[in-house]
């Protein structure tokens, strides 16, 4: 019998192989099948990057154009994706909404998973191609906008704002959150990874494996950080504040957002190529606001904490907040942006699963009550639904 060990959360088990995310937390780097996130972040755009992880490989030009082909091609809702988007009710989180369409989606599709051990996601490329035309016709439609065709010229980056906007962004802001896709479309063994994994290990669809993962990241212990931060902005309101407002917060031992991460000790390389695309937004745009006033918090927060030993730096979640902010993406609209963004990472994960695949099965600790005899309904007393609410 092999030994067992126990591990809340399952902290610090490696549960599989993969080839796909490096992560050196000590020094701040990462790399997307051995390739640093600097040099995709500034050669590479979402559609390469994509292939990358689906393929294993960078294109070549031929394999770039017919790849970027078919997700452009991929981008128009169908009717009734459409009306969900219409019917879905107004109090409802676009993550639920981005969860029933991935779902209905899988219902469209001939699952090749059924017959075989691998699946056809990187030829339908649905729940990538799709998530972001649904979100931003969610956005469309609660402005009272119609439906807005793709633009096959344009990245997935600015044909995304092209859709919220209605009109062509500057080539900066296409490139700016293109280049913000890059940098969240993978990142090793998380919570949603790891539950697209075990979805797809029992080979239920890509779809269904994919649409778990958006349930995973709708929590806010995982998405929703830079919301957050934009929150803490607003509240603190100008820099004279940062002080007393730092203050207070760490008084009342409460986190400051955006700060800290469990696997980078050093600053989130994500979050030095944010910082630039903040920076490069601001510069043209004439408004550096939101930019010093965090710099203010990442320096006033970096002192205090480096004083009483403790270094922590900012993560991705500290700078990007503010550039959808400058991008006009509602704050609402960043943790699916993020789901659309990290698509491509759950699919190469669920095609990675599948290669090898073992059915997930962890054991938990039984602490729960030992075996006893029935009680008759006339002789219970009735507590637990008083105790347990
Ligand atoms: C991400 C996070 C959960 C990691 O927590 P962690 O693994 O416990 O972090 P560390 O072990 O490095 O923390 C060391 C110390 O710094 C403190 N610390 C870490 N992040 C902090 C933050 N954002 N604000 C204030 N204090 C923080 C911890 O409480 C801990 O203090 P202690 O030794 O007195 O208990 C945490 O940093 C956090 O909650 N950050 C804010 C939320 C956020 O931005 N999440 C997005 C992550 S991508």
């Amino acid at each position: 019998v092999a030994e067992t060990t126990f591990a809340k959360g399952l902290e610090g088990v490696i549960a599989a192989e993969s080839g796909i995310c490096q992560i050196d937390g000590a020094n701040g780097r990462l790399y997307y099948r051995g390739y640093p996130i600097e040099d995709l972040a500034q050669h590479s755009t979402f559609d390469e990057t994509t292939y990358l992880l689906l393929y294993e490989e960078l294109p070549s030009r031929e394999e770039l154009e017919d790849f970027r082909q078919r997700m452009r091609e991929g981008r128009e809702l169908r009717l009734p994706v459409q009306d969900m988007i219409r019917h879905f009710p107004e109090a409802g989180s676009p993550m639920e909404l981005l969860q029933s369409v991935i779902a209905y989606l899988s219902s469209t599709v001939q699952h090749r998973i059924r017959h075989s051990a691998t699946c056809n996601c990187r030829r339908t490329l649905h729940q990538i191609a799709q998530m972001p035309t649904v979100l931003a016709t969610y956005q469309r439609f609660k402005e009272g906008g119609g439906y807005l065709e793709s633009r096959s010229d344009l990245s997935e980056g600015a044909n995304f704002l092209y859709l919220l906007r209605g009109e062509e962004p500057s080539a900066e802001e296409g490139r700016i959150l293109d280049t913000c896709l890059v940098l969240h479309a993978e990142h090793g063994f998380n919570a949603s990874t790891f539950t697209a994994r075990v979805v797809a290990s029992t080979f239920s669809t890509c779809y269904c494996s994919v649409s778990a993962a958006i349930g995973a990241l709708a929590g806010f212990l995982h998405g929703g950080a830079n919301e957050r931060v934009m929150d803490a902005m607003d509240e603190i309101g100008s820099k004279d504040n940062v002080d007393p407002w730092l203050d207070r917060k760490l008084a009342a031992h409460e986190k400051v957002m955006g700060m800290g991460h469990r696997v980078y000790k050093a600053k989130d390389p994500r979050a030095v190529i944010m910082e630039q695309l903040l920076l490069e937004l601001s510069e043209h745009r004439g408004d550096r606001r939101l930019y010093e006033l965090l710099k203010r918090v990442e320096e006033s927060f970096g002192a205090h904490m480096a004083k009483e030993g403790k270094p922590i730096y900012p993560n991705v979640d500290f700078f990007s907040g503010a550039v959808y902010t400058m991008l006009g993406i509602p704050r609402y609209l960043f943790t699916p942006l993020f789901a659309a963004a990290r698509s491509p990472g759950w699919l190469a994960h669920i095609l990675e699963q599948r290669k090898d695949n073992r059915l997930y099965r962890p054991k938990a600790l039984f602490v729960g009550p030992q075996p006893r005899a029935y009680v008759p309904l006339e002789e219970r007393a009735g507590m637990a639904s008083r105790a347990l609410v």
